[in-house]
């Protein structure tokens, strides 16, 4: 076990935070690792261009070291070093959105070790709309490898204390801004083949990138229940992912009639080890167990804000079985049902 040092930085970065900057760019420019905020959720940083740094990655995460990880850069033009080419696709999506929620796939440069790529020929890259984070690699001088800073398998981090839960004594530093803005990871886009496909649904959904593109193509294995036939393109989508430690049913249907079965399927239970996580909209309906409400269902901001911290809020309290309202597909909602049917096991009940 190491010591982790865990230092506030605001986003306005004052002079004294500039200094954990400075001092956690040290620690990434030697080997080490810092966990830092973006804006969708925290990730665990290291020297991208350093074989070892991402060694120790997949280490302090207990991560398949086949599951390639996100570069981030701080300026477009430090792209250039770490791919083959830049289509233009790539820069119309940047000056849309970057810095912003939005991971780009590359044909990599041989700058980017196999280490970092999970042996791929391909390398991930993104700039955060974080601006500790976007401190951080402009200090550190080098791109930084970043998963989300959460133990393999659970939900991503969208606080300083849910890293702190899961790495503390694994890594240097947790730079601490506070919550995340979106709450969930960003979309990942591959830009290496004819058409741009879609691997990972985010905060960038498919109609803007449409909007911007033309067409835009999804990885049919991104909505795939089984890992058997098809091989999502992101290794990571293959994974286990983004689990409570309970057991997550969903239950869909129309408000009422789904509080209706859910408080049925609660009572199956000791009221000490079973959870409901709520709309607003129907919280009130629930008097058996614990029961996290993630907002209003209308308000997709709010839900994809709230939902790794319920999660999570189950484990904490211990929670065995854990039912979850469904939202709408539509917009942001898409992401939202793909991280809670990963972390379902896909584990739906219709009523
Ligand atoms: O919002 C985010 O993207 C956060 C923050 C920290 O930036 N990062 C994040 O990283 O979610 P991670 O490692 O938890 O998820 C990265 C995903 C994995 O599913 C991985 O398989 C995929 O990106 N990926 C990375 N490089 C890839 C590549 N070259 N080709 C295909 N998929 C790739
Ligand atoms: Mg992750």
């Amino acid at each position: 076990m190491m010591e982790t040092h865990i230092y506030k930085v605001s986003k306005d970065i004052s002079e004294s935070e500039y200094g954990y900057i400075k001092k956690a760019a040290e620690v990434i420019r030697s080997g080490g690792l810092v966990a830092f905020p973006t804006e969708t959720v925290y990730g665990l940083g290291g020297d991208a261009l350093n074989p070892e740094s991402s060694r120790r990655i997949y280490a302090a995460k207990g991560r398949p070291s086949d599951n390639p990880l996100i570069v981030h850069i701080s300026d477009f033009d430090e792209i250039y070093p770490l791919v083959c080419e830049v289509p233009d696709a790539a820069r119309i999506l940047a000056e849309k959105f970057w810095p912003g929620p939005l991971t780009m796939i590359f044909k990599k440069s041989s700058a980017v070790p196999y280490e970092t790529t999970g042996g791929l020929d391909t390398v991930a890259i993104r700039l955060p709309d974080s601006r500790p984070a976007l401190a951080l690699i402009k200090e550190a001088g080098v791109p930084i490898a970043a998963p989300s800073a959460n133990r393999s398998g659970k939900p991503s981090p969208t606080t300083a204390e849910h890293v702190a839960e899961d790495l503390a004594g694994r890594i240097d530093i947790i730079l601490d801004g506070g919550a995340v803005r979106i709450g969930i990871e960003s979309t990942i886009i591959d830009l290496t083949g004819e058409v741009p496909v879609i691997l990972r649904p985010g905060y960038v959904n498919q109609e803007m990138l449409n909007e911007i593109l033309g067409s835009v193509e999804r990885d049919p294995a991104i909505d795939r229940k089984t890992e058997g036939d098809i091989k999502p393109k992101a290794p990571g989508m293959m994974y286990r992912h983004y689990a409570p430690e309970g057991e997550l049913t969903i239950v869909e249907g129309e408000d009422k009639a789904a509080a209706d079965k859910i408080n049925e399927l609660l009572r199956l239970y000791d009221e000490d080890e079973v959870g409901v996580i709520a709309s607003i909209e129907n919280k009130d309906r629930y008097n058996y167990g614990t029961v996290v409400c993630l907002g209003s269902a209308d308000d997709k901001d709010a839900v994809a804000h709230n939902l790794y911290a319920a999660l999570r809020k189950m484990d904490e309290c211990k929670i065995k079985h854990i039912f979850i309202e469904s939202f709408s597909n539509e917009g942001l909602g898409d992401a939202i049902m793909n991280r809670i049917k990963k972390a379902a096991g896909h584990r739906i009940l219709k009523v």
